[in-house]
């Protein structure tokens, strides 16, 4: 029964296959291993429509490994802005200088020691690039499996079984079109609310489906709530300029251009951490952002900075605040202060 799966579901893939611009048609030679290696990691945390423009910007942009390993980082962070998980484009940018210098592995072992690849994106690219055959579990393919099986214990326990399902009905040939069909189903057909079930290549294999109600799986172990957090933003504006800084390397949002934050505190923290001294005024709203491991409130403090305070970072045009490439807290907040 297992080839059985895979033969339907390639079958239905050939026919039904999304186009998208990382991707070659179904059976046809696989696509260049840069493109699908920067379109997996942007993938790993990021819807595929908002991908879609940013890998076109990127690959118009650095065409290769040895001219993304060239970029200044700036300009690569800068053109991340937007995509969210800034580690990645830290990491991205590690991989691309690491294999600007000693080539791309071909096996999902060596891709898995590189930067900023997990267990999914090495199985992605030795599927997908190399043809290699390779189990590739994302969030899509855990609910078409566990589905497919009726598998009842709750993730993330149930993690390991359902790769082992997944391994199970994983075919010898074409895994890379098997890998991006299986993402496809569970994108278009075996969604995480009203499956088209009566659309589904299969249908007839699916233990979720006869038992009634697919859309109970996959089980789910309560999430504890993200904790709430609080922050204050400062607007620095000295004739036209607005004072941005450089966020830390590490940390949250690493990296990225930024306008300048107090710290993170359990409480509104008010004017902690101000830039310069200056005649502060908060206003009566704020921005909120979520984060992946807490809820962020940041309140927005304003002020003129006289000609005498010399912050630390750089005075940026404000009718060029667009090309900042300021990450979404802060492009939020530029809305937020009524400035754009
Ligand atoms: N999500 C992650 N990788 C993907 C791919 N190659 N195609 C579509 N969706 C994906």
């Amino acid at each position: 029964m297992p080839d059985n799966i895979a033969a339907k579901l390639l079958h239905w893939y050939d026919a039904s296959a999304r186009v998208l611009p990382w991707r070659a048609r179904p059976g046809a030679n696989a696509p260049e291993p840069y493109r699908v290696w920067l379109s997996e990691v942007m993938l790993q945390q990021t819807q595929v429509a908002t991908v879609i423009p940013y890998f076109e910007k990127f690959v118009g942009a650095w065409p290769d490994f040895v001219s993304m390993a060239a970029a200044e980082d700036a300009d690569v962070m800068s053109a991340w802005a937007g995509l969210g998980y800034y580690a990645r484009a830290r990491n991205m940018l590690a991989c691309a200088r690491e294999v600007a210098a000693n080539g791309l592995p071909t096996d999902e072992a060596g891709l898995r020691a590189l930067p900023g690849v997990g267990g999914y994106t090495a199985a992605a690219i030795a599927a997908i690039a190399f043809g290699q055959r390779a189990v590739v579990v994302d969030g899509n393919v855990e609910r078409v499996v566990a589905r497919l099986f009726a598998v009842r214990d709750p993730l993330p326990g149930a993690k390991p079984r359902i790769k082992a399902l997944a391994d199970s009905i994983t075919p010898e040939v074409r895994a890379g079109d098997f890998a991006q069909a299986m993402m496809d189903l569970g994108s278009g057909i075996c969604t995480p609310r009203a499956p088209k079930c009566l659309l589904c290549p299969l249908r007839e294999d699916c233990a979720g489906f006869a038992g009634g109600a697919p859309e109970a799986f996959p089980v789910k172990a309560r999430k504890p709530a993200s904790p709430q957090r609080y922050g204050t933003i400062f607007w620095a504006e000295r004739d036209g300029k607005l004072l941005l800084v450089r966020r830390p390397g590490k940390g949250l949002l690493g990296g990225m251009r930024a306008l300048p934050t107090g710290p993170w505190t359990d409480s509104p923290p008010g004017l902690t951490g101000a830039p310069a001294a200056a005649d502060w005024r908060m206003l009566d709203r704020g921005v909120s952002h979520v984060f992946t491991h807490f809820r962020l409130e940041c309140a927005l403090a304003v002020a003129t900075i006289g000609a005498q305070e010399a912050p630390q970072g750089e005075w940026w045009p404000l009718d060029e605040i667009e090309s900042a490439g300021l990450p979404t807290l802060f492009a939020k907040a530029v809305r937020a202060f009524g400035r754009r």
